[in-house]
């Protein structure tokens, strides 16, 4: 019989998009299961809330403030979670986020490219830096943040949903490279999640939201954690390269 949650202990995880939302909910869920986290992200006083509520709840966490689509950046979080608390075997990519949707008529390049950077080349950079060592130590386990919106036709941007499909993509083929060492890469497509933008909607709107979906109501970022401490751990030692949706039953592929 298998334990009941898997221990993280002795375990380095890095959350990027850790200091709101869902990152910040698998960075808890992680620390709570005792791997050592540090998480990333811009706001260095969302980073220290998050740092606080582990800390506080016997966990350990370290905030290292960083903008992911900045090559520098990521280079200086590996080295500053490698030097905090060693190396690193547990990665989650989580930063990213929407847009404002508008006919492609009226897209902007520069609204294209901030969000590519955001929720695809920060992903690219991520990975490409944090992989090798892992390779190198023949351990580890990554999960990026895609979406449902890249998944199938959605009410997103198309900006936001060329992205989370390139992220599929990017997932997969990162993944194949790395399975001969035994470093697995996979996707999480969670949709509809309540993080600030759901929570702030008028309760009659998520309502209605909930009701599109076949498991009728949204999801949570308790959802979508426990799906990446899955994919984190030891009991998807056989899973690699997958996206795995966490949208209520909408995305059934
Ligand atoms: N919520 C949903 O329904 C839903 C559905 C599908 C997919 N997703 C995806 O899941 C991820 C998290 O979503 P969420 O709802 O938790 O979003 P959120 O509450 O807006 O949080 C976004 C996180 O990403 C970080 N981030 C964004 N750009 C960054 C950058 N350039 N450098 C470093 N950090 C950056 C933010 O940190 P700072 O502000 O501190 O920089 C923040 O921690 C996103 O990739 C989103 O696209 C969410």
């Amino acid at each position: 019989m298998s334990e009941a949650s898997e221990d993280f202990t002795n375990r380095v995880a890095v959350v990027t998009g850790g200091s709101r939302g869902i990152g910040a909910g698998i960075a808890v869920t992680l620390a709570r299961a005792g791997a050592r986290v540090v998480v990333c992200g811009r706001d260095q006083a969302a980073l220290a809330k998050v740092v606080g509520m582990i800390t506080q709840a016997g966990g350990v966490a370290h905030a290292a403030t960083g903008d992911v689509t900045r090559e520098d950046d990521v280079r200086a979080l590996r080295d500053e979670a490698e030097r905090v608390y060693g190396p690193v075997s547990l990665l989650a990519a989580c930063a990213g986020g929407g847009g404002e949707l508008k006919p492609l008529a009226e897209e902007t390049l520069e609204h294209w490219r901030t969000t590519l950077d955001a929720n695809l080349t920060s992903a690219f950079l991520t990975l490409r830096t944090f992989l090798p060592a892992m390779l190198q130590a023949r351990r580890g386990a990554i999960v990026t943040m895609s979406s449902s919106a890249g998944r199938q036709l959605s009410g997103a941007s198309a900006p936001y949903t060329a992205a989370k499909a390139g992220l599929q993509s990017l997932t997969r083929q990162v993944a194949a490279e790395a399975a001969p060492y035994g470093v697995r890469v996979n996707a999480i497509a969670p949709s509809a999640i309540i993080t600030d933008r759901l929570a702030a909607a008028p309760e009659s709107v998520r309502d209605q939201i909930a009701m599109g979906f076949p498991l009728r109501r949204l999801g949570t970022v308790s959802d979508v954690a426990e799906a990446a401490m899955f994919l984190l751990g030891d009991r998807s030692d056989w899973i690699t390269g997958v996206t795995l949706d966490v949208a209520g039953g909408r995305v059934m592929l």
